[in-house]
């Protein structure tokens, strides 16, 4: 009796299309990190929108090393720890440590782009700008990690930033739930190709700022070119996406 009882109680939480178990204090954090650097880089180019938008200027000094600094003073503001001192052997130091330079590979990537004079807008916006951080950390870390921008279906633009099967389910269940705690994370310790693995869904909100692209009216065409969406402040936006070896 007593274990129907259990069996009730639990079948509600097994349900879910996504596994109940949470990942560890320690995945969380790693996840946490590697997020708040990519916001921390995205928000560079957020900043210098202006001027990398400036068909006047040619050279904007917007170097590699330039960008990487900036990020790290955000970082270092968001955490109070500087990232470049954590140790490099360690799981999340490595990491760290391939997604600092993934931001100076993009942006010197880009130089062309960015210094091009007589050209406005350039298309180099910061969720381009993280896709492609988030695509050289992949060409670095292999399986050791991933990270992804993702979002609900209905938001999607870009076809790389389709959610995967995990990914919609989280978003469908629990990070749209009407009851789910704003900034709250979502994660599960999965199997994938028969090991475990943490994944980590970290919520990202509109604020007004992004409605000039993702707002309204729906359908009429933004700056980039994509219709718009027809979003509200304080919707969900998107979701970054996390993959680590648990710790
Ligand atoms: C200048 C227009 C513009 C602004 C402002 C803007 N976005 Fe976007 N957003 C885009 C474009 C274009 C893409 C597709 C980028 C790509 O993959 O190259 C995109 C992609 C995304 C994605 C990735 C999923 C997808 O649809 O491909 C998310 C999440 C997102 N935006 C959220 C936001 C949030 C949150 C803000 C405000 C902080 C914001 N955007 C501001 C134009 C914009």
């Amino acid at each position: 009796m007593k274990s129907a009882i259990a069996a009730l109680v639990v079948f509600p939480l097994l349900a879910g299309s996504v596994s109940a178990e949470e990942a560890g204090p320690a995945d969380l954090a790693i996840a946490r990190s590697l997020a708040t650097m990519l916001q921390s880089a995205r928000a560079v180019i957020s900043v210098n929108q202006d001027r990398i938008n400036d068909p006047d200027i040619g050279d904007k000094g917007l170097t590699g090393a330039v960008v990487l600094e900036a990020a790290i003073a955000n970082y270092e503001k968001a955490t109070g720890r500087d990232p470049r001192a954590v140790d490099p052997s360690s799981y999340e130091g490595l990491l760290l440590k391939a997604q600092m330079d993934a931001v100076v590979e993009v942006v010197e990537a880009q130089q062309a782009t960015i210094n091009a004079k007589g050209t406005g807008f350039k298309g180099l916006i910061p969720a381009t700008f993280g896709r492609l951080v988030n695509e050289a950390f992949a060409a670095r870390v292999g399986t050791e990690a991933s990270m992804k921008v993702t979002a609900p279906p209905e938001l999607v633009r870009n076809r790389k930033a389709r959610a995967d099967a995990f990914e919609a389910a989280a978003i469908r269940d629990y990070l749209q739930a009407a009851d789910w705690p704003k900034g709250q994370i979502y994660s599960a310790i999965v199997t994938e190709d028969g090991k475990p693995r943490a994944r980590v869904m970290v919520p990202e909100y509109y604020v007004p700022s992004c409605l000039t692209c993702h707002g309204g009216p729906a359908g009429e065409l933004d700056v980039t070119g994509y219709p718009k969406e027809g979003a509200h402040e304080g919707d969900l936006g998107g979701v970054i996406s996390i993959g680590l070896i648990p710790q």
